[in-house]
This record gives C-alpha cells, sequence and structure tokens, in this order.
C-alpha cells in the first residue's frame, strides 16, 4: 500500500534550500559541486577524503549541519557511460527507503545531478520512490504509515513528468497489492468490485459474465475449471475508449486464477500458499487499468481477466474430461493443474471474436517450467507477430523490465495434437513446458497480433533491484506495457 508521493519543483540556488535532507548525486570522474563546498565551509570536500569517497554507484557521504540544510547526502552515480534510467530509478528507492527508516519526511532532490531535466529519468526517479516506498501490512494490526508525502525537486524539471512516474508507480503498487491478498478475501467477485470501481473513471465501461452464463455463451473451456469451485468464477472485460470511435482497441488479457490447487491433478503441498499469487497476471492488468485511468491515454483498450480457483471437489473438472472452447475447438483436458491455458482460450477467442482487436497481449504466471528455462529475473515472450514481440523488446530495454523470447515454431506446436480432441491441454512430458503452453494459446487467436507473457518466475519476489519488493507480488510488466502503449498512441 502506498499514497502518492506529491512534487514540487523548485528553481533555486543551493543556499536558498531549507530542509532536512537535501540529496545531490556525483559521477565517478567528476569534482565536487563547488557552490555546495563553500555553503558547507570546505566539509564536503573533506567528507570525500575521509570516506575515500569516489563517486562509486550507491556509495554515499553524509555531512550535517548546515542551518538551512539538516543533513546532506551525497550518492554515487558510478560511472556516466554506463548509468541508466534503471539504475536511477534504484537509487530513488534507496533514498525513500533511508528517509523512511529515519522518519525524515522533507526531502529535497537536486535536480541537475541525477538529470531530473530529462523527463525519463524524472520519471524513472518519481517511479523508484514510490516502488521503494511500498509496504503490504494491511493484515498487520498495528500499521505503519509512510513519512513521506511530498518532495522537492531543486532545478529544472517537469512536474508532470514526476506525477506521471507517481501514478504509474502506484499502478505497480496497486497491482502488488492485488497480488499479496490471500484467496480468502481476493475472490473473483472482489476483483470484479475493483473493476466495476475503476470502470467509474471517464471512458470506462464494465461487463461481468457470471459463471452461470458461460455455457449458454459456449465458454466450455473456462467453465471446465471454473466448475469444482464453490466460489463463483466470474469473467471480467473493461472497455476503455479515449481514442477515436472506430479505432481498434488493443486487447490486455490476464489470468486471474485466484487460487490453484490443481483441481483433481491436485499439486503437491509444499509452498502451494504461493498459489494465491496465481492471478498476478491478472492484476498486471488491473495496475494497467489504474494507470490508463488517470492518465487517459488517446486509444482504445479492451481489458479481460478470467477469474476463478481450482479446486478439486465431486463436481470438479476429471483428467480426461473433454471440452469445448469458445472458437469451436475442442480440449483433451489430460491434466487438470494445466488450468491457465484452458481459461485463457476462452478470454483470448472470446475478446478476439467480440472486440476485433489490434492486438492483444496475455499475461499469466502459466508455467513451472519457465523458472527452469529463464530463472526468476526475465519473463517469457512468445508471439505470432514479430513487430509487436520487438515493440515489447525496445519496452524492456527502456523500462529495465526483462524479457526473453521462446520460439513458437511449428515442429513444437504439433506436440499439443490430442488423439480423440483437436488439442490436448499438455505438451511432451518434462520438454518445453513454456512453449507448449503458448501454442497451446496460438490456437485461440487466430490472425490477431498476439504475444503471450508468462510471468511465473517474476510475478513474485524476492527479487533485485532495490526497487523492487523482498518478498511477495511485483505488480511485473504494468511499466513495460504502458511504455508499449504510449508508443501506440
Ligand atoms: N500456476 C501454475 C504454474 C506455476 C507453477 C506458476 C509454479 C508458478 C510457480 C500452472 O497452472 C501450472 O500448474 N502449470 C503446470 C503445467 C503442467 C501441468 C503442464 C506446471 O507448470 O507444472
Ligand atoms: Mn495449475
Ligand atoms: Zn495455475
Amino acid at each position: 500500500m502506498s499514497k502518492k508521493i506529491s512534487f514540487e519543483v523548485k528553481n533555486i540556488p543551493y543556499k536558498k534550500i531549507n530542509s532536512t535532507l537535501f540529496v545531490i548525486g556525483q559521477y565517478k570522474s567528476d569534482k565536487v559541486e563547488k557552490s555546495l563546498d563553500t555553503l558547507f565551509d570546505g566539509r564536503l570536500t573533506t567528507a570525500f577524503k575521509v570516506d575515500s569517497f569516489k563517486g562509486d554507484y550507491n556509495k554515499s557521504v553524509e555531512l550535517y549541519g548546515n542551518k538551512n540544510i539538516s543533513k546532506l547526502c551525497v550518492i554515487g552515480l558510478g560511472d556516466k557511460k554506463i548509468f541508466t534510467s534503471d539504475k536511477l530509478r534504484a537509487l530513488a528507492a534507496n533514498i525513500i527507503r533511508k528517509a523512511e527508516s529515519n522518519k525524515i519526511s522533507s526531502i529535497s532532490i537536486d535536480s541537475k545531478s541525477f538529470g531530473l531535466s530529462n523527463d525519463i529519468l524524472s520519471q524513472a526517479f518519481s517511479e523508484g520512490l514510490m516502488l521503494g516506498q511500498y509496504s503490504f501490512n494491511y493484515y498487520k494490526s498495528k500499521k505503519t504509515n509512510t513519512v513521506v508525502k511530498k518532495i522537492q525537486v531543486i532545478g529544472e524539471s517537469s512536474l508532470k513528468a514526476l506525477n506521471k512516474g507517481s501514478v504509474i508507480g502506484s499502478a505497480v503498487n496497486y497491482s502488488r497489492d492485488l497480488g499479496n491478498h490471500p484467496a480468502n478475501i481476493l475472490t473473483p467477485t472482489y476483483l470484479a468490485n475493483e473493476a466495476k470501481q475503476i470502470s467509474k473513471s471517464k471512458n470506462f465501461k464494465v461487463k461481468i459474465i457470471d459463471i452461470k452464463d458461460f455455457e449458454r455463451l459456449g465458454l466450455g473451456s473456462f467453465y471446465g475449471v471454473a466448475m469444482g469451485s464453490a466460489t463463483p468464477a466470474k469473467f471480467i472485460i473493461v472497455e476503455y475508449f479515449g481514442g477515436k470511435k472506430n479505432d481498434k482497441p488493443f486487447g490486455l488479457i490476464g489470468k486471474g486464477l485466484t487460487f490453484d490447487t490443481g483441481g483433481i491433478s491436485l499439486k503437491p503441498p509444499t509452498r502451494m500458499d504461493e498459489m494465491k499469487f496465481d492471478m498476478c497476471g491478472g492484476a498486471t492488468v488491473f495496475g494497467l487499468m489504474k494507470a490508463v485511468s488517470e492518465l487517459q491515454p488517446k486509444m482504445n483498450i479492451i481489458f479481460a481477466i478470467g477469474a476463478t480457483e481450482n479446486t478439486p471437489s465431486s463436481n470438479a473438472q476429471r483428467p480426461g474430461d473433454i471440452v469445448k472452447a469458445y472458437n469451436g475447438k475442442t480440449i483433451e483436458v489430460l491434466n487438470t493443474d494445466a488450468e491457465g491455458r484452458l481459461v485463457l482460450a476462452d478470454v483470448l477467442s472470446y475478446i478476439n471474436k467480440n472486440y476485433k482487436p489490434s492486438a492483444m497481449i496475455d499475461f499469466a504466471t502459466l508455467t513451472g517450467a519457465v523458472l527452469i528455462a529463464l530463472g526468476d529475473r526475465a519473463s517469457g515472450i512468445m508471439g505470432n507477430n514479430e513487430k509487436l514481440i520487438n515493440d515489447i523488446k525496445l519496452s524492456s530495454e527502456e523500462t529495465g523490465e526483462m524479457v526473453w523470447q521462446l520460439p513458437l515454431w511449428d515442429e513444437y506446436c504439433k506436440d499439443i495434437k490430442s488423439q480423440i480432441a483437436d488439442i490436448k491441454n499438455l505438451g511432451r512430458s518434462r520438454l518445453a513446458g513454456t512453449i507448449s503452453a503458448g501454442a497451446f494459446l496460438k490456437e485461440f487467436v487466430d490472425k490477431t497480433p498476439w504475444v503471450h507473457v508468462d510471468i511465473a518466475g517474476t510475478a513474485w519476489g524476492p527479487k533485485e533491484p532495490s526497487y523492487m519488493p523482498k518478498n511477495g507480488a511485483t505488480g511485473v510488466a504494468v511499466r513495460l506495457i504502458y511504455n508499449l502503449l504510449e508508443k501506440k498512441i
């Protein structure tokens, strides 16, 4: 949980600053900032010498007691040639964490040394502040409130860019909150209510399809997963029309398994609690919805989340069952734990048919296998359109959210053919599990440009760098995809 930080930009000389903490950056081979050193009677030069401070990345020097600046902190930016916006984002997170732990509410930041006259850097900086301030203490009876509510930027900087970073950062935090709530609280109905809440914003409309209508509408694949659970499933669709009336919408789709026990193909008990995070793909879509509701980009977007639990019961789907998806394809369900693809099959084909999107991206904690392939830092991406894949790779470089492409070659796509139905929900045992899940989804997008993002390794922590949480949901891909959407306006 975190409230947005508000910014004030003040273009004043150092001697006019009035602040408890003033933070300034220092590149490796750069000279000491003369005017500041003078203001501190040459003690800055002394401190650099005594601490052997050379401006190495994330090393810092602190000075106390000038009459207007109670504490001065110089943070190393490292080598100028390899400095990136992502490094700045991480430094901002460190700054806010330090201020929070020392309960310093009034901070001023030097714009010039941190490069905050540049919009990309100032956005990254305020994102880092928001992300670093995040903690999830909703269920603690003793809540600790955040201390830093306002930040002064000294020098030239765009308030618009700073505020945008704050909006995007808090959208990521919102996504983290949704991921972190446990399954007894965060049900499909809870998510549907969140969608209704956001849809009160300008240009939004919401449509919730209840489980009782799934079969009648032909959502047989989604229904098969949902029918065993006493907690009712919801198909959540949110329309955003901020663009021209006839512009095709962009489709953003999320797997929203509020808990995945595996169903009749029950998972082993170890770390099963983590399966409350199986709705993190949906949480990514919700984070994007939140950012869009506040920033109102001039484009059309359809957000869709397939929300359900996957549980064993006497009404649950059995291994071997055959179901029919929305696009008419029949699926042999060989393992009820490969449920995410079954839900997404219907969500993708429903959105594709009813909204004719210009492109679709889906987010899902789909396979444990992606952790084997890529570890827990990069999300796996695959799709049917190289242009869209390359656009996402570019956004990945710009946002620091790592992705890596896996192939969807025809040779692999054959692995999901079934003997008795059109396809089956398993590939070959232990081989290329992430790719066969992607190959399965490909059957439901027709010719529409589409990319699947497997976030099973990236959706929850512990994670680095410092703006990521030490535990719990990460809000992965919200920043990545907002960056992409902006390029489509
Ligand atoms: N939600 C899981 C994937 C998962 C596993 C995410 C571990 C994060 C950590 C998904 O529904 C699942 O169970 N997938 C199976 C597929 C298999 C049965 C083909 C898996 O990955 O084991
Ligand atoms: Mn599963
Ligand atoms: Zn799952």
